[in-house]
């Protein structure tokens, strides 16, 4: 089924990948961006601006919004906490099905492994973001799908993951790669088409949809280094349970409920980062 699909932050890691996977799916699609424009994404939109958000939706008329808009500043409450709750009032307000990307910075990783029904006990300012940005969501939009998912990762160096890595191996980054900090990194397309496959059905609620190999960011690290031919013995590695014992280290998001709800397959790091 194809329809027109409103993509915010279609200059993003994820939004851009969203657009062009949409695109090549036979959908009309509009891409908004905010300070970075192109010739795909040529929608301005702040998504702070609660009526702006609502005029876009209006006059765009999609079938469904996919919105992974974020600040620039993980820090940026009003763009991730409040932007998400403007895009979710104007979806409701036009009766347009919404899918919401979250994270899973929503949790502390006390618990190391997360189902849908699973709370959020965020321990940073992002997490905290996120976690607002879902809870207002499903209070305004309970029909939305929201999406937790986990780092995200390209095939074209473009993630922060890649960057780092190559800023770290050729020493213009200092830092290192944590051994004791594990995710469930997804393969960007994987997310881009699980999200166009939501705005086409309608699971409502939180959803899981991450990749299936739990791997330090060190490990992940090694698979980039390996995959673009650097060294991977030059990457600094350290725990980040010495540097910081606030950070969550091990954050698994389970994906029982995806794989039964899903046709998109979602690899795991190993395989698509294979070379
Ligand atoms: N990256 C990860 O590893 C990761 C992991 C878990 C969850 N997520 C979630 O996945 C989603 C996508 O993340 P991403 O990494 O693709 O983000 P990103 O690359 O940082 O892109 C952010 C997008 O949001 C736009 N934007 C920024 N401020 C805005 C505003 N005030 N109004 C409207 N648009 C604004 C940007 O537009 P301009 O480019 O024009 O500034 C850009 O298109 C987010 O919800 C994020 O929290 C990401």
């Amino acid at each position: 089924m194809a329809g027109r699909i409103l993509v915010t932050g279609a200059t993003g890691l994820l939004g851009r990948r969203v657009f062009r996977r949409a695109a090549a799916a036979g959908y009309a699609v509009v891409g908004t961006y905010f300070v970075r424009s192109t010739s795909a994404a040529d929608e301005w939109l702040d998504i702070r601006d609660r009526a702006a958000v609502r005029d876009t939706v209006q006059r765009v008329r999609p079938d469904a919004v996919v919105h992974t808009a974020t600040g620039r500043d993980r820090n940026d409450w009003r763009t991730i906490a409040d932007g998400a709750a403007n895009v979710a009032v104007a979806a409701a307000a036009a009766g347009v099905r919404l899918v919401h990307v979250s994270s899973d910075a929503v949790f502390s990783g006390r618990d190391t492994y997360y189902d849908e029904t699973a709370l959020p006990d965020p321990v940073n300012r992002y997490g905290a973001a996120k976690a607002a940005a879902e809870t207002a969501v499903r209070a305004v939009a309970p029909d939305a799908a929201v999406v937790r998912t986990s780092l995200i990762l390209g095939d074209d160096g473009g993630s922060p993951h890649e960057r780092l890595t190559h800023g770290l191996v050729s020493g213009r980054n200092d830092g290192a790669l944590f051994t004791d900090d594990i995710r469930k990194p997804i393969y960007v397309n994987d997310l881009a088409d699980a999200l166009l496959e939501l705005a086409a059905n309608d699971y409502r609620g939180v959803l899981n949809v991450a990749g299936t190999d739990p791997i330090s960011r060190y490990d992940l690290g090694v698979l980039v280094a390996v995959r673009d031919g650097l060294d991977p013995a030059s990457i600094p590695a350290a725990r980040s349970a010495e540097l910081d014992p606030s950070r969550p280290t091990d954050v698994q998001l389970r994906l029982d409920r995806a794989e039964s709800v899903l046709r998109t397959r979602l690899r795991g790091a190993h395989e698509f980062m294979a070379p």
